[in-house]
């Protein structure tokens, strides 16, 4: 729309770096191949940077070992594989699996399939006004029957980041298995999944800065090796008869069809670009964009924030009095700025405030102070139109 472009829609999908995007074009064009497959020097090579792209990630999150980070499509596939693999097969009437009222419907909805399939409980923790997930209720809800509990690290629609370590232990004490879905939290939180003592963590590389398509399932080693293979396929096998079939090793068990090579390699790549900058600035920086979030956002008369947690990420997610998100997405775009309106795949969220949807400017460690005041700029001018 004849304006610069300013991208504050961070929380739906990152930008990437030139790194990452020289990356992929460099394995198609001169490094494409087949992994796990060939005798060939194009294959051992594709294999050889596909393997690595592994350990870095293990590294990343500090996984204990590579073969604890399964490839998947995203965040979404990672919950799917463990609701239907763990889950699945561990839970009967009467257990429970508890998800906080924060979460995203891909940590949602694998649960209702798994509670059909199981008859298994699902309970859900409420969160306060200010979209904090409210301890003593959490408490409360774990007991002996608890089996599995999930959360986000960082609400996707609200910005809320979950006391992940706090949560993950309560949930131990009473021996359930703990989830978390970190799809936004790795451009804003150090992950350190041993430090957590979390059982799976998950994450999308196209919000942590690298390609759509790719992913990652943590998994404690044990736990892998325990649980049955998702999905059948090339490479996830040992040995295939008609009679019978034994499955390869962790991770390999969980990779069934050829993987999202160059997806894999292209995140690695993002987090090596990621690792070069100087993390601590990083975090100052995207904290002075949520405090002037803040400040701007209470300038605007009708403005309403929606999740006001003490502990947020750069994510302002809001209403205006008599306005439809929509609208201010629209107006938005016509003065060059990138937001997302609408219900930000948390209908239950959306419901427990009373709302339909919430306009969500999101930002990340790129973005400047001076978009944040672009940003709140067009959102004055578009109020006064609307109303
Ligand atoms: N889950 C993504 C979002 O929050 C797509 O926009």
């Amino acid at each position: 729309n004849d304006a610069p472009i300013i991208y504050a829609d961070n929380a739906a999908t990152t930008q990437k770096p030139l790194s990452v995007i020289r990356r992929l074009s460099n394995f198609y064009a001169e490094e494409n191949s087949n992994v796990h497959r060939g005798v060939h020097a194009l294959s051992e090579a594709a294999t050889a940077a596909f393997e690595d792209s592994r350990k870095i990630i293990a590294k990343f999150i500090n996984a204990q070992s590579e073969a604890e980070i399964i490839f998947t499509k995203g965040t979404t596939e990672a919950v799917n594989l463990v609701a239907q693999s763990y889950a699945r097969s561990q839970l009967k009437t009467n257990d429970k699996v508890i998800i906080t009222e924060l979460e995203h419907h891909s940590n949602i909805v694998p649960w209702q399939i798994v509670k059909e399939q199981t008859g298994c409980e699902l309970c859900i923790a409420p969160v306060s006004t200010s979209g904090e997930v409210l301890l003593e209720e959490f408490e409360k809800l774990c007991d002996e029957r608890t089996k599995i509990v999930s959360f986000s690290h960082i609400s996707n629609a609200l910005g809320t980041i979950n006391p992940v370590t706090e949560l993950t232990k309560i949930a131990k004490l009473c021996g359930a298995k703990v989830f978390i879905d970190g799809a936004q939290a790795t451009l804003h939180e150090a992950i350190d999944v041993q430090k957590i003592g979390c059982d799976f963590y998950a994450f999308s590389g196209h919000k942590a800065i690298g390609p759509t398509g790719i992913g990652i399932l943590y998994g404690k080693l044990n736990l892998l090796e325990e649980m049955p293979p998702w999905q059948g396929g090339g490479d996830m096998i040992e040995k295939v008869s008609f009679k019978g079939t034994t499955y390869n090793n962790v991770p390999y068990k969980f990779e069934a069809g050829t993987p999202n090579i160059a997806g894999a390699i292209g995140l690695a790549e993002g987090i090596k670009y990621y690792s070069t900058i100087d993390l601590q600035s990083a975090k100052e920086h995207t904290r002075s964009l949520t405090k002037k979030c803040e400040e701007l956002s209470s300038c605007i008369s009708g403005l309403r924030v929606i999740g006001t947690a003490t502990n947020k990420s750069s994510i302002c997610s809001f209403i205006i009095d008599n306005i439809h998100p929509n609208d201010i997405g629209t107006l938005l775009d016509q003065q060059g700025i990138a937001i997302r309106s609408g219900h930000h795949c948390a209908m239950p969220l959306m419901e427990k405030f009373g709302i339909k949807g919430t306009a969500r400017a999101s930002f990340t460690f790129y973005n400047t102070i001076e978009e944040v005041e672009q940003v709140f700029k067009a959102i004055e001018k578009a109020r006064k139109i609307l109303a």
